[in-house]
């Protein structure tokens, strides 16, 4: 009886344990999602997601081990102990909450939308946007996805495995709109100004914050503490200034 609770316990263990006996933070997050995970030519990720997976691990006094993991397969991922947390701008949502913890939001984002320049003036909602003749494209499995079936349920979607394919359908002037969380929106419209025009009104309430697997009320409680510090002491400030300042 007694090695059966014991063994119950270890099972149970927080991350916090898993972490600091192998000195190593893995993180979970998906690449190609700016200015949050970027892969650089020469293979490093960067951005501000990495810089705050940085930052908590030199708190922690461990290893940050970056896991680039596919949009559809990252919360199995943290599930089967892939990585330790998920921070990759994942909005929380009640079906994902379901199977995951989230810590307090770290920011708050809406979804927006990039029309083709054709449809410039005639477009200036995702309202204009519901009608069978136009497509929409966006990112599948994302809120983007979500909130373009519900919200603008009456045109085409097409749903494509990254965000770089999805955009470019519409740069391409094969899909009438992108719907994806205002921040990437923005630079790909600065970066793209002449194909694509940016509808920066957010039309949904998208907290983003950090995952976990349940269960594991230590880890929750370091990271709402860390959060708060960083927040309170500037570095969040500072980070966040390098990313979403151009
Ligand atoms: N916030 C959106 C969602 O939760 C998109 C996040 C995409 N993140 C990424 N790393 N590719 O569905």
């Amino acid at each position: 009886a007694c090695s059966a609770l014991l063994s119950t316990q270890a099972m149970a263990q927080s991350a916090l344990e898993t972490i600091q006996n192998s000195g190593k933070l893995r993180v979970c997050f998906e690449a190609g999602y700016m200015p949050f995970e970027m892969k650089t030519k020469d293979g490093r990720f960067i951005g501000f997601d990495i810089d705050m997976g940085k930052t908590m691990a030199r708190a922690m006094g461990v290893q940050f081990v970056p896991v680039n993991t596919a949009w559809d397969g990252i919360i199995p991922a943290l599930q089967t102990g892939k990585c330790d947390i998920i921070m990759g701008g994942m909005t929380i949502t009640p079906k994902r909450n379901l199977k995951v913890n989230f810590a307090d939001p770290y920011i708050v984002i809406g979804q927006t939308i990039l029309i083709s320049p054709k449809l410039k003036g005639k477009i200036t909602s995702y309202k204009d946007l519901n009608s069978s003749k136009y497509t929409i494209a966006s990112k599948l499995g994302t809120t983007g996805a979500q909130s373009a079936k519900r919200d603008i349920p009456n045109a085409k979607l097409q749903l494509f495995d990254t965000e770089a394919d999805a955009v470019l359908q519409v740069a391409n002037g094969k899909a009438d709109a992108f719907v994806y969380d205002l921040p990437f929106n923005a630079i790909y419209a600065a970066q793209h100004k002449k194909q694509v025009v940016f509808l920066d009104k957010p039309f949904t309430y998208e907290p983003l914050a950090w995952a976990i697997r349940q269960n594991d009320p230590d880890f929750l409680n370091f990271l709402n503490n860390f959060l708060r510090q960083t927040k309170g002491d500037g570095t969040y400030k500072r980070i966040y200034d390098r990313w979403f300042k151009s």
